[in-house]
């Protein structure tokens, strides 16, 4: 990876919604593209694309399954990548320790007593 690469935060790229005159921009497989002047010849149509504006795409883009043509056009697009806390691997591991999927074994210590406790 080179250090040329701009960092966007999803935060930046939610700015870019299409809205207001702003851009459009979308995130695929945690790179970033600027798909403003390609909305019109998508052949998916335009509003797949207003929907992710500013929003992780990724799974769209992959459940339509495009073509290693479209896959080679993305390039052409390309302006950037997520900085690395806002990646979908980093998304992943915030969301299961909100969940206390992953949490730590003193949290579950915690939990177990006060179970036993409101349980007697
Ligand atoms: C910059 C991003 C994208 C590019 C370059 C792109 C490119 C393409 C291309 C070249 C096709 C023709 C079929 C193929 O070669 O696979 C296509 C079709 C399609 N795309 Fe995309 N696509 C993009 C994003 C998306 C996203 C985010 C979605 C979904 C939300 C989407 C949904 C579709 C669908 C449903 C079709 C099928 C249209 C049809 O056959 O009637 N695409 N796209």
């Amino acid at each position: 990876m080179s250090d040329s690469v701009i960092r966007y935060s999803l935060a930046d790229v939610a700015k870019c919604n299409g809205k207001n005159g702003t851009k459009t921009w979308i995130v695929i497989y945690d790179n970033v593209y600027d798909v403003t002047d390609y909305m019109q010849q998508h052949p998916g149509g335009p509003e797949l694309l207003e929907e992710y504006a500013g929003k992780d795409a990724t799974s769209g883009f992959d459940d339509f399954g495009h073509s290693s043509d479209a896959k080679k056009m993305l390039k052409k697009y390309l302006i950037g990548e997520l900085q690395d806390e806002d990646k979908s691997v980093n998304r992943k591991k915030k969301r299961a320790i909100s969940n206390g999927i992953t949490e730590n074994g003193a949290n579950r210590q915690k939990q177990r007593t006060f179970l036993a406790i409101i349980c007697g």
